[in-house]
């Protein structure tokens, strides 16, 4: 096995379980273990500090990876270009993190010596499916393992093994929610949400203030280019800056709040909520340009391809052919969505208000109703027969066969 022991990379987030975990291991496996935390844009403790922390629970390597800007640009802006909402609402934010964690994952794991990845979920969710689906993807010859799920590192155990091991780590601070956040959005479950009959109370949220009193409206004019923002309001902006500047001017207004109860992949219903301010605003003006840009029956197809590719993502098939294959289709559709977005933030709500494209297929003289009209309505006429050649055969032959529709026999005097 070369110089060191065998050994594990763990996906480390610096929380109660995963600095247990690093230990627990060790102890359950007699393997070492390699700590790496991914910086996706989840804000909190700085990732030195994280690093340490995993090093003085008994890791022999610690790793953090920036990964803010591969996880806007690899990962986020597919996801804008398909305007992605799982179940209709959910911008996928856990979804896509776990793909882009994965690969520094392999990347440590390949570094390192290490033949195992292991991770913190449990085996109730659809995280730990991302995890273990995309490790096989990538790297097939790896092994995976869930402490929380195969090694019976329970809630308990944990606190009490820390307490034990006085590892660095706050036992005592009760969180009564699960939440996992990065720049796309925040995830927010359990504790009292778990009774789908109870609201939300205030201090679920932290992307988002209250809609209810929201500042003065905020006018913002978002720039793409093939389908991704590179300007606001003018300004040059990357993937990453777009998300996090729209993150605060919508969050401002109470934007991008979901309360849903949804499908999970291992079968089970679960309500979450979620706050996307950047992701909904950007998600709202991109398919606006679309609707602008796009000829229809490639913008009708693209929808329904859309709402396929939100399932896929979910359900941990980001490295899976069928998904790359609609990447390649979703990019081609992305030629000519350039142009500017106008919108108002206000109030939890994104208002589109205007759009403006050199590569807009509206067409101003065939759409007028003033004078400049270059549509020759003469032609309608022929059209409309044809077109409705099929009904008007069948409703003939359901008249024949006394299947015609039936307007009943009341008087329709307008006295009645
Ligand atoms: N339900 C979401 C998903 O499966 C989020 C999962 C993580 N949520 C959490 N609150 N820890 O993508």
């Amino acid at each position: 096995m070369g110089l060191h022991k065998d050994r594990i990379v763990l996906a480390y987030s610096g929380g109660l379980d995963t600095s247990v975990a690093i230990g627990w291991i060790q102890e359950q496996t007699g393997r070492e273990v390699v700590a790496v935390a991914v910086d996706v844009g989840q804000g909190g403790e700085d990732l030195q500090v994280i690093r340490q922390r995993a090093l003085d629970c008994g890791a022999v390597e610690a790793y953090v990876a920036d990964a803010r800007d591969e996880f806007a640009e690899e990962y986020c802006m597919p996801a804008l270009k398909a305007n992605a909402l799982y179940e209709g609402k959910y911008p996928l934010v856990s979804a896509l993190s776990r793909p882009v964690i994965t690969k520094h994952l392999v990347r440590a794991a390949r570094q390192f010596g290490a033949t195992t990845v292991a991770h913190g979920c449990t085996g109730k969710g659809n995280d730990q499916v991302r995890f273990e689906v995309s490790i096989t993807s990538m790297a097939p010859d790896l092994d995976c393992i869930a402490p929380v799920r195969d090694l019976a590192l329970t809630r308990d155990v944990a606190i009490d093994y820390a307490e034990r091991h006085n590892l660095p780590i706050e036992t005592t601070k009760h969180n009564p929610f699960s939440i996992d956040q990065n720049v796309w959005g925040r995830a927010i479950e359990t504790g009292y949400l778990e009774d789908i009959w109870n609201a939300p109370t205030k201090d679920v949220y932290t992307y988002t203030d209250d809609p209810t009193y929201p500042p003065l409206p905020d006018e913002v004019i978002i720039s793409f280019k093939e389908g991704v923002p590179v300007a606001i309001d003018g300004r040059p902006v990357t993937p990453l800056e777009a998300i996090q500047e729209l993150n605060r001017r919508a969050g401002a207004q109470g934007i991008g709040r979901i309360d849903m109860v949804e499908d999970r992949l291992v079968g089970i219903k679960s309500r979450e909520i979620y706050e996307a301010p950047g992701a909904i605003a950007l998600i709202t003006a991109h398919a606006e340009l679309e609707s602008v840009t796009l000829e229809r029956e490639l913008h009708r197809y693209k929808r329904t391809m859309e709402q396929r590719w939100g399932e896929l993502v979910y359900e941990a098939q980001w490295f899976s052919p069928l998904k790359k294959g609609m990447d390649t289709f979703i990019d081609y559709t992305q030629q000519y969505v350039t142009g500017d977005i106008r919108m108002t933030l206000h109030g939890g709500r994104a208002v589109v208000t205007g759009r403006r494209s050199e590569t807009s297929l509206y067409d101003f003289n065939l759409a007028t109703y003033e004078s400049g009209d270059t549509f020759d309505q003469s032609h309608s006429r022929g059209f409309i027969e044809i077109y409705g050649m099929t009904s008007k055969l069948a409703a003939a032959r359901d008249v024949r066969f006394g299947r015609g529709i039936d307007f009943g026999t009341g008087n329709l005097n307008a006295d009645n």
